[in-house]
């Protein structure tokens, strides 16, 4: 009898999907399926692509299903009632917690997790703060609309917005600013508000920072795409190049440029991407990719973290570069407490080191390091040249303080830190000569130091005749 109604369900199935006798054959994850799963029964005619790839993952093969995380928590208000079950579409961190304790705690205290509150939505979490509420409360959200305060508040963390309000477009209703929906919050994450019955805004997306319904920060999806959940593709460098690129931190073009990534490119495809945690090493493959180096246990010589911060010493992506701040876990408020720990910061280079460790002699690895803390030490020097050119033309009038980034001047100063100096750092902290050199030393030293010198002695000149 059960097999007669399994039967029935997978020829619906089929039937609805529009498959042919031979699409039958080419689909047989379909077959496969558990269509005793009420959620399967239904799902697999309506997106067979979710069933194809839940099908692939360890998930199906280790009986976790669909309800395991889709059935809504008690206190999420993202749930709604969905044939008889209460469910959401927003399995956030909070879901996995149950079975993967860990890597949800170590996720949450890194800056992945908060990657929208440093990010675009910075004006509101300040905002929030001192009014006294709970940036992450859908309250506060509603209350104080963070997407319509990172598109309208003038700041150099939107750098458009100077010129926006300059030309009167930052405040025109008809402007949408859709570029920071579609831009920022795509890597960073959105605020995602739950509405009666379950609606959701904000959403889809799958940012690094993704602030959740439930009050919980991040999105595991991020790098283990739904459904299959795969160490293998986050083993990837796309995986993380998809937000690590452009001109102010291009890691995924470093990566592609130094020895690694091409002795990847060549040969990655014969590679072993599947041995179990903590095992994955230098016997499964050649050279490392960006997890090898900063997330997985790699050699069994350090644990897997998804605190990403865990193996670094500098902060390579501020104006003035620093030993790594400390975690979430250790300050009140990681957002407007940057607390720079050297400790801490020395114990990541050494975590770094045994990695390097599996395949160079330390010689080799040690000096590699003292050659990149110099280019850091370089780049620290130039910059405090350069503010302090700023700030002087401030003080001698050559310049306004009123809009942050509309002169050229500011806007030289803004390209040195945020994407050539930032190019020249991290090119060096990975193995990418042309990015250090040319599209960095070279852009910050020749094209936008020497630029903003000359800006400002026009500036001067036109200053002293009208003086005259
Ligand atoms: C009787 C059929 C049926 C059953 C049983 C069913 N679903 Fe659905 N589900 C649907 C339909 C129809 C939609 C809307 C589909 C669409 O828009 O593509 C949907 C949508 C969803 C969504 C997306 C909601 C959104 O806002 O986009 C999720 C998540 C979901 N179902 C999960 C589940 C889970 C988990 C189960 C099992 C506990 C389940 N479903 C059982 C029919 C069903
Ligand atoms: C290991 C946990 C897990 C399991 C098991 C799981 N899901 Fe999901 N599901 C997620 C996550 C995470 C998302 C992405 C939500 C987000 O972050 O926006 C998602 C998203 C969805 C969505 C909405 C996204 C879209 O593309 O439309 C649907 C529908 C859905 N799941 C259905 C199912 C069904 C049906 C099953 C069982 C075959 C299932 N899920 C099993 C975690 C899970
Ligand atoms: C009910 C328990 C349970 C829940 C909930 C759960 N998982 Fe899992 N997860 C497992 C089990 C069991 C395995 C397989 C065990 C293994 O391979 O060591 C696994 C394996 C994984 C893997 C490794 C897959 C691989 O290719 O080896 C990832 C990644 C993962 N889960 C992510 C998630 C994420 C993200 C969520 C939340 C959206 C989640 N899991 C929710 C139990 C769960
Ligand atoms: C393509 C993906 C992507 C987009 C689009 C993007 N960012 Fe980022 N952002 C990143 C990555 C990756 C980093 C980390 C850089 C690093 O540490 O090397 C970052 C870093 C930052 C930082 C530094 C955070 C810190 O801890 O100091 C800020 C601030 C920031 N982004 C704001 C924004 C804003 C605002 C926008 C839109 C106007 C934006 N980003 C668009 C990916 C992106
Ligand atoms: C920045 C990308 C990234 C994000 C975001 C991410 N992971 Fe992972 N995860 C990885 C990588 C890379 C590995 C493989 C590590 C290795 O090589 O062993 C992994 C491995 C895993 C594993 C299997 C190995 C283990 O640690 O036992 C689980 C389970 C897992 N992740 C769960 C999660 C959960 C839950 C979340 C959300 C809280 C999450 N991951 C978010 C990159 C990520
Ligand atoms: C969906 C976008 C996204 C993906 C995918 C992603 N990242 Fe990130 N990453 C970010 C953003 C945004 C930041 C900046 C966080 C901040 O400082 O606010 C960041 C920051 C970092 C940092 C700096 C952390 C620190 O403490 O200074 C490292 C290292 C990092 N990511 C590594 C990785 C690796 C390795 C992967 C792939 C396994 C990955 N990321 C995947 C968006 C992403
Ligand atoms: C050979 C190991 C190695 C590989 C491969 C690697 N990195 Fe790195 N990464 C480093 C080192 C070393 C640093 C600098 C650490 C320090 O500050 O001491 C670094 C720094 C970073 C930072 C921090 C920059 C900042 O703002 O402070 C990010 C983000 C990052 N890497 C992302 C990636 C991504 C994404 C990939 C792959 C495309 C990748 N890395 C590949 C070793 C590696
Ligand atoms: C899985 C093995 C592996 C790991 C881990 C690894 N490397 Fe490499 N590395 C290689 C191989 C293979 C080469 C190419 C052969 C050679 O030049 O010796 C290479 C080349 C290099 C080069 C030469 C680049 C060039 O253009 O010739 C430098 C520098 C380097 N690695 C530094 C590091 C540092 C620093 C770390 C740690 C942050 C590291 N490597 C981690 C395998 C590895």
């Amino acid at each position: 009898m059960k097999k007669y109604v399994v039967l029935i369900a997978i020829l619906v199935a089929f039937s609805a999907a529009g498959l042919s006798a031979e699409g039958v054959q080419e689909r047989d994850y379909l077959a496969e399926a558990d269509t005793s799963d009420t959620c399967i029964s239904c799902h697999i005619n309506l997106d067979p692509g979710i069933i194809r790839s839940y099908q692939e993952s360890n998930h199906s093969s280790n009986g976790v299903d669909c309800a395991k995380c889709h059935t809504a928590h008690g206190d999420d208000p993202s749930g709604f009632d969905h044939y008889g079950t209460t469910v959401t579409a927003v399995p956030s961190p909070a879901y996995c917690a149950g079975c993967h304790a860990g890597e949800v705690a170590q996720n949450a205290r890194s800056k992945h997790a908060w990657a929208a509150f440093f990010g675009q939505y910075k004006p509101y979490y300040q905002k929030a703060k001192e009014m006294g509420l709970d940036p992450l409360a859908q309250e506060t959200a509603r209350r104080l609309d963070p997407d319509k305060m990172a598109k309208t508040v003038v700041s150099p963390l939107v750098p458009d917005s100077s010129v926006l309000k300059l030309i009167g477009l930052l405040d025109n209703p008809d402007y949408t600013h859709s570029n920071v929906n579609l831009g920022c919050a795509q890597c960073h994450g959105t605020f995602v508000i739950a509405e009666e019955g379950g609606k959701l805004t904000g959403w889809p997306n799958t940012g690094v920072g993704r602030v959740n319904p439930d009050g919980s920060l991040g999105s595991c999806s991020s790098c283990h795409t739904r459904h299959k959940f795969s160490v293998e593709e986050a083993r990837k460098p796309d995986t993380c190049g998809q937000c690590h690129l452009g001109p102010d931190h291009p890691q995924r073009e470093i990566y592609e440029e130094s020895k690694h990534g091409n002795i990847f490119a060549s040969n990655g495809e014969t590679w072993n991407w599947t041995a179990p945690s903590g095992e994955w090493g230098p016997d499964d493959i050649e050279a490392p990719t960006c997890a090898a180096c900063h997330i997985s246990g790699f050699g069994g010589v350090v644990q897997t973290t998804h605190d990403v911060g865990e193996r670094l010493y500098w902060e390579l992506q501020p104006k003035v570069s620093v030993p790594q701040w400390k975690n979430a876990d250790q300050v009140d408020d990681l957002v407007l407490q940057r607390v720079s720990d050297p400790k801490q910061a020395a114990a990541g280079r050494e975590q770094m080191k045994l990695v390097c460790g599996q395949c160079h002699s330390s010689s080799w690895t040690d000096g590699y390091f003292d050659e990149f803390d110099n280019v850091v030490n370089d780049y620290n020097m130039l910059w405090a040249y350069v503010d302090n050119l700023l700030k002087e033309a401030y003080d001698k009038g050559l310049i306004s303080k009123d809009l942050p980034l509309d002169e050229t001047p500011e806007v030289f100063h803004y390209l040195i830190w945020h994407h050539s100096g930032r190019r020249w750092r991290m090119g060096a902290a990975m193995m990418g000569p042309d990015w250090t050199h040319w599209n960095g030393a070279v852009d910050t030293i020749m094209s936008s130091t020497g630029g903003m010198i000359e800006d400002l002695k026009l500036r001067e000149k036109i200053q002293e005749l009208e003086q005259k």
